[in-house]
Order: C-alpha cells, then structure tokens, then sequence
C-alpha cells in the first residue's frame, strides 16, 4: 500500500491543510474568538513572509542588484499595505466583544511576536532586552540571537552606496550591527547629492521610506484599535496599553532619509 509520502500531491497535502486548519484552538466557545486567532494567524504567517523577503532585499544590495532590490521592495510594500488594511476586519469586534472571551487570553499578547521582533531587528530596531524574554534554546530566541548579530538593512545599504562610489565614512561601514542607525550629519550629505544625481538609487531610497512609514502606519492602526477596543486598560501583556503602543509610533527607522526632505 502506498505510504503518505508518495500518495498524490493534492491541495490540501500540498499547503498541508489539515494541520493549518486543526491549528485555531478557542479557548471559549464565544463567536468572536475564532476571528481573533485566524486574524493573528495570518499575521504570523505575512511576518514570515516578510522576513523572507526582507532577507531577499538585503541579500540584492549585497550582491549590488538594486532593481532586484527595488522589485522585492515593492513585494514588501504590497504586503505592509495588506497587513495595515487587515486591521478594518478586527476592528468590526467591539470592545464588548472583546470582552467575551478577553480574560481567556491570561497574559498572551501580541508583545510577544519573536517574529515582529525579527523584522524590528532587520529594520535596525534591535534589543538584546527582547531577545532574553525567550527561553534559551527555543525557536524565537534562536532566531532573535541569529538576526541581532546579522547586518540590518540600513548596513547593506550603506555598504551598497560605498561600492557604488559614494563617500560613506568608514565608521558607519564598520558601525556595530546591533545598534539603531543615529542620524548622521556625513550620510545626510551624501543622501542630498544622490537624491540630485542618481535617479536610481534615489528611488531605491523613496522606497525605504515607503517601507518605514508603511511600518509606522500599522503602529498607528493598532494603537487606533487598542484605543477603541479597551481604551485605557493595561495590555494583557502587561504594559500600560496603548500608552506604551503610542510611544513606539512616529520613530523613524531611516532618520537620515527623512532628515533630508527639508534640504532637497
Ligand atoms: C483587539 C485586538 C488587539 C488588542 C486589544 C491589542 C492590544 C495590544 C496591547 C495592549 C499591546 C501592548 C502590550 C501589552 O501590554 O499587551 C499590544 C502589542 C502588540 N500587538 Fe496587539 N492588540 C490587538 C491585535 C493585534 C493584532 C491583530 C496583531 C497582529 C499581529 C497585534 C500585534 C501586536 C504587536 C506586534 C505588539 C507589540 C508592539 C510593540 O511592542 O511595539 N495586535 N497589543
């Protein structure tokens, strides 16, 4: 008799099926839970596609292929922008909706995404504080571990301009991966001319602020939700709510690229 393993390829053993639709485990039997999970579900899965793709990015301006690294860019940006729009569908939950089955949730909060981490991490945003509230060993603080020491995107991109001919100091080239870009007076210059010359790399550059205030955008979404939805109650993760969700927007990832605007 044929194992599983070489049964027919189908659909559903193809996307393996049966495990993603045996994965939303309710804790209550209240409606609105399931949306609740299925919608942080396929959070999850577009971080992981992300990450994927923001590796492709980075791995682009490593190898100095800057449309392949503007085509994934656009990729990226398609998928933010799906990300942001899918927060319209939570928003139908009301806050007495909520309410239903909130204390089911115990201390579990989206503050606990290794994967929303991972992509901080990438965007240059690291903490060695948010890779330590994971269990040695385990998956996320394997991959945090991993992603804190790897060049941020903001590096390859910095690395990328030098070979390309531009006047980067060698201290941001060799500036410790683990720190978030401050801005910088020598990149500034740098920018400002090749925002009047280098058509290309410009565009790449837009596109990396397209990419910051899409990331900002969806900060600004959620602390919108969390507003609506519990107010002025403390986080299930235990922080003060959207008062600590509303100091983590508005921070730019690139400063030096919007520091600019007003020179150009
Ligand atoms: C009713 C819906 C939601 C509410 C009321 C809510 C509430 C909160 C609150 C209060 C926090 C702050 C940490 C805490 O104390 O728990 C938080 C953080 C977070 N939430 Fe949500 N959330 C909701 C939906 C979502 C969804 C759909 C996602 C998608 C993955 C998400 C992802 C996150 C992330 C990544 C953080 C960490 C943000 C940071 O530290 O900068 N949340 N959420």
């Amino acid at each position: 008799m044929a194992s599983d393993e070489s049964a027919a390829l189908t659909y559903a053993s193809y996307l393996a099926l049966d495990d993603v639709l045996a994965s939303q485990r309710p804790r209550s039997d209240e409606h609105d839970e399931l949306l609740f999970i299925v919608i942080h579900q396929v959070y999850e899965l577009w971080f992981k596609e992300l990450l994927h793709e923001l590796d492709r990015v980075r791995q682009w301006l490593e190898d100095d292929e800057p449309h392949r690294a503007q085509h994934t860019l656009k990729r990226i940006l398609s998928i933010v922008k799906v990300m942001v729009a899918q927060l319209d569908i939570l928003e139908t939950m009301t806050p007495l909706e909520f309410l239903t089955f909130r204390e089911r949730l115990e201390a579990a909060s989206g503050f606990q995404s290794d994967q929303f981490r991972q992509i901080e991490f990438v965007l240059g945003a690291k903490s060695d504080k948010a890779i330590r509230r994971f269990p040695e060993g385990s998956r996320a603080h394997v991959a945090l571990t991993r992603r804190y020491t790897e060049p941020t995107l903001w590096d390859a991109f910095l690395n990328y301009l030098a070979r390309e001919g531009y006047a980067i100091p060698a201290s941001h080239l060799a500036s410790d991966v683990t720190t978030r870009a401050e801005p910088s007076a020598e990149i500034q210059a740098v920018l400002i001319e090749l925002y009047r010359r280098d058509t290309k790399n410009a565009e790449l550059c837009e596109r990396l602020v397209d990419l910051d205030e899409g990331m900002q955008e969806w900060r600004y979404r959620h602390v919108k939700m969390v507003e609506r939805t519990i107010g002025t109650k403390s986080g299930t993760g235990g922080s003060t709510g959207a008062e600590y969700l509303r100091n983590t927007v508005g921070a730019n990832l690139f400063p030096d690229l919007w520091d600019i605007r007003a020179r150009l």
